[in-house]
């Protein structure tokens, strides 16, 4: 990756700092492999986006993809790491939850894990389970898909705001936004709609901080659009790879049926790559609200308000 402009290097200091210019970043795709695509060239792959682009441009580039090929996804994880340097104490990481029917353990979760296996998976015993599966899915010829959780912590409470640009609607928003994601919650999620409302309500107490206290955070660290300091909470679902070996009904762009095998490179599980993915994302939104931010209110209320103002 080479960077274009944005940043110089200071002498006096040492220190790489920003100039204020946008900072421009460079990827250049060496490994394309377009051959792969030939065969074919004029069938929609199903689960692929070579069909809506025909009937809405009138072409698609059927090498990797094209503008639908997640390679862009590369520059956000480069955005990504610039953004987790603008908002102080602030960490974003994520994991594996989930590989087509298997899960992890919660009890077993440890953020060093995710660091030691391929999967990104908190839970060692899981990531065992994964890559047999994965060993299995391969081998057929077929697909899985996964669910990611993304964690951040230290995000300063105020962050979002209460119509237009919500901090969860931000996210939910930039997390769909990823290649293949099909499904994203905040917090307890879809399982919010299973509990009651007393299970459901995050309970305040003070803390000793002077500070109050969530004693749970089904929330996921946003109410009313806004965070509330708790950790932020993102689940996504990534739908299986559908570029595959295993043969799909389609058709072609001259209107004949076709039967569609997909050789070439294709991760069975591309949710296993979209962990820092999704984590880029998040620290984006966050560093772009805690901008915004910033420029709305400067410095937040004191909080607790003095009970008799004036
Ligand atoms: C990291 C990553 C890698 C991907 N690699 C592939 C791939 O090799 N083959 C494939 O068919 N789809 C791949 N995808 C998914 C497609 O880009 C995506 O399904 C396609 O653009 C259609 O868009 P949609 O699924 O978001 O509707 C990948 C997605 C991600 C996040």
């Amino acid at each position: 990756m080479r960077i274009l402009s944005g940043v110089f290097a200071d002498d006096r200091t040492g220190r790489q700092v920003t100039t204020g210019t946008p900072i421009a970043l460079l990827i250049d795709n060496v490994d394309q492999r377009s051959k792969d695509y030939s065969e074919i060239r004029d069938s929609y792959r199903p689960g692929h986006a070579g069909y809506p682009y025909d009937i809405k441009y009138g072409v698609h580039d059927y090498r990797g993809g094209g503008r639908a090929s997640a390679r862009e996804t590369a520059m956000r994880v480069a955005a990504g790491a610039i953004a987790r340097r603008i908002v102080p104490g602030l960490s974003v990481r994520g994991a594996l939850i989930q590989m087509g029917e298997l899960g992890i353990d919660r009890d077993e979760w440890d953020w060093a894990e995710v660091e030691r296996n391929p999967f990104f998976c908190p839970d060692a015993k899981a990531a065992e389970r994964f890559a047999a599966h994965l060993d299995a899915v391969r081998k057929s010829g077929s697909s899985v898909g996964a669910v990611i959780e993304v964690v951040a912590d230290g995000v300063p409470a105020g962050l979002g705001a209460p119509v237009y640009g919500k901090l969860d609607g931000d996210l939910a928003g930039a997390i769909m936004g990823i290649n293949a994601v099909k499904g994203v919650e905040i917090g307890a999620g879809f399982a919010a709609a299973r509990l009651s409302g007393e299970a459901n309500a995050d309970e305040m107490r003070m803390g000793n901080d002077g500070k109050p206290r969530f004693l749970s955070n089904n929330a996921g660290g946003v109410l009313g659009g806004i965070s509330t300091g708790q950790p932020l909470v993102v689940r996504f679902a990534v739908k299986p790879t559908s570029s595959i070996l295993n043969p799909r009904r389609s058709v072609d762009r001259y209107g004949a049926e076709v039967d569609v095998t997909t050789k070439g490179r294709h991760d069975p599980c591309v949710g296993i790559r979209a962990v820092p993915i999704g984590e880029a994302m998040v620290a984006c939104v966050i560093a772009d609200h805690y901008l915004r931010h910033r420029g709305q209110v400067g410095e937040s209320p004191r909080w607790p308000f003095p009970r008799n103002p004036g």
